[in-house]
């Protein structure tokens, strides 16, 4: 099989890449390596057609799609931006760079796709309040302010965070958020178009070897990596007890490959797929989360231990629009593609606070 994964020189493209070529693949990765993530020249596998081209360049994407049989579309401008003025960038790199990646495909006749998506696409997590589950409006300055991080029901009443499922509203809630939400649309119109499949993989938090280090882009987990790198401690915001659900990069890779079986049609996604409703959709939004949770001060703290440096600060700040608690069933994905997460949050995380990281970005 040739698989062509586009943003295969980065950080969670390249743990696909290497376990694709470990179960015989072919692979061909497209990439442009844009100059605000690769802090060097990457290292790609020899064994990888290599070709650097952007996905909006409807000819480079022409020529990457011959003799391909699945597309894992990987490549996007990741992350929350640093202002919105950023949001030209994410619309075009994201949801055009999609728009023109499915043309191709449709052109080609290649039928098959894995998108990567994001829990973002949720916005808050999922709570159950006295009146059942509930979604919590976006917490209010003032409350942010005096230390009330919990977000509370109409009437100011205490909710339990609940695991998030696929069914869930959908709420994204920042510009990145609305493009990786707005690819899992191009790519339901795109498989309802053509006949092709497919397959939205939403990633709650992914960590692991290979994260980058310090772009403006870049996710908790290797914020508190970095500062303990430079031998500081890392500065926890809120009180801490945000609750995530922390997935390891190789086990997101694994997640790409059920997911790429999923597309070949009914039956072929692993244990329990023939003949399930389900599996004859079209396209199948899928949670990938490690199932375990845990939160952000853990994280800190089991970082700070295995990294033996400074003890975590809990600092009070907060950044308004990030959501308090996010954690994912992957029900559908275990039973379904017949997925299994094999990394646990006290390995990888010993693991990942001596893991190299991506070469630092230059600031301009
Ligand atoms: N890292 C996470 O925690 C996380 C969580 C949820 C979803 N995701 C999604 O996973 C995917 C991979 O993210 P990552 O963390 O590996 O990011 P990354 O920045 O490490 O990798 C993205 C790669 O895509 C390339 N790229 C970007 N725009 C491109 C374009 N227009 N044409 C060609 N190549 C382009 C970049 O050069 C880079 O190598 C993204 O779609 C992201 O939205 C990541």
């Amino acid at each position: 099989m040739t698989l062509l994964i586009t943003g295969g020189a980065g950080f969670i493209g390249s743990a696909i890449v290497t376990a694709a070529l470990d179960r015989g693949d072919d692979v061909r990765v497209l990439d442009s390596l844009r100059d605000d993530v690769h802090g060097g020249q990457p290292d790609i596998d020899p064994r990888v057609d290599f070709i650097r081209g952007d996905v909006r360049d409807a000819d480079v994407v022409r020529s990457a799609l011959d003799g391909v049989d699945v597309v894992c579309h990987q490549a996007a401008k990741v992350g929350l931006g640093v202002d919105f003025a950023d949001a030209p960038d994410y619309v075009s790199s994201n949801d055009l760079g999609t728009a023109v990646l499915l043309a191709a495909m449709a052109e080609a006749g290649v039928m098959r796709l894995v998108v990567a998506s994001s829990m973002v696409v949720y916005g808050e997590g999922s709570y159950r309040g006295a009146a059942g589950l509930t979604r919590p409006a976006p917490r209010r300055v003032e409350d942010l302010d005096a230390g009330r991080f919990d977000p509370l029901d109409a009437d100011g009443g205490a909710l339990v965070p609940q695991l998030i499922a696929e069914d869930a509203p959908l709420d994204p809630r920042n510009v990145y958020a609305i493009t990786k939400l707005t690819q899992e649309y191009l790519a339901t119109s795109w498989a309802r178009s053509t006949g092709g499949r497919a397959a939205a993989l939403r990633y709650h938090n992914v960590y692991g070897p290979g994260m980058p280090q310090n772009t403006p882009y870049a996710g908790v987990a290797s914020l508190f990596r970095s500062a303990l790198q430079r031998g500081e401690a890392p500065r926890v915001f809120e009180d801490g007890a945000q609750r995530r659900d922390f997935v390891h990069v190789r086990d997101i890779a694994s997640a790409n490959l059920a997911a790429i079986d999923f597309t070949a049609g009914p039956g072929a996604g692993g244990p329990g797929a023939a003949g399930s409703g389900a599996m004859d959709a079209s396209f199948r939004p899928f949670n990938v989360g490690s199932g375990t949770v845990h939160t952000i001060g853990e994280m800190a703290e089991q970082l700070s231990i295995h990294a033996g440096g400074p003890a975590p600060v809990v600092t009070g700040e907060y950044r308004l629009g990030d959501v308090r608690h996010i954690t994912a069933s992957s029900a559908r994905l275990q039973s379904e593609l017949g997925w299994t997460p094999r990394e646990t949050f006290e390995s990888g995380m010993r693991e990942f606070a001596t893991a190299p990281l991506r070469a630092a970005v230059t600031p301009k």
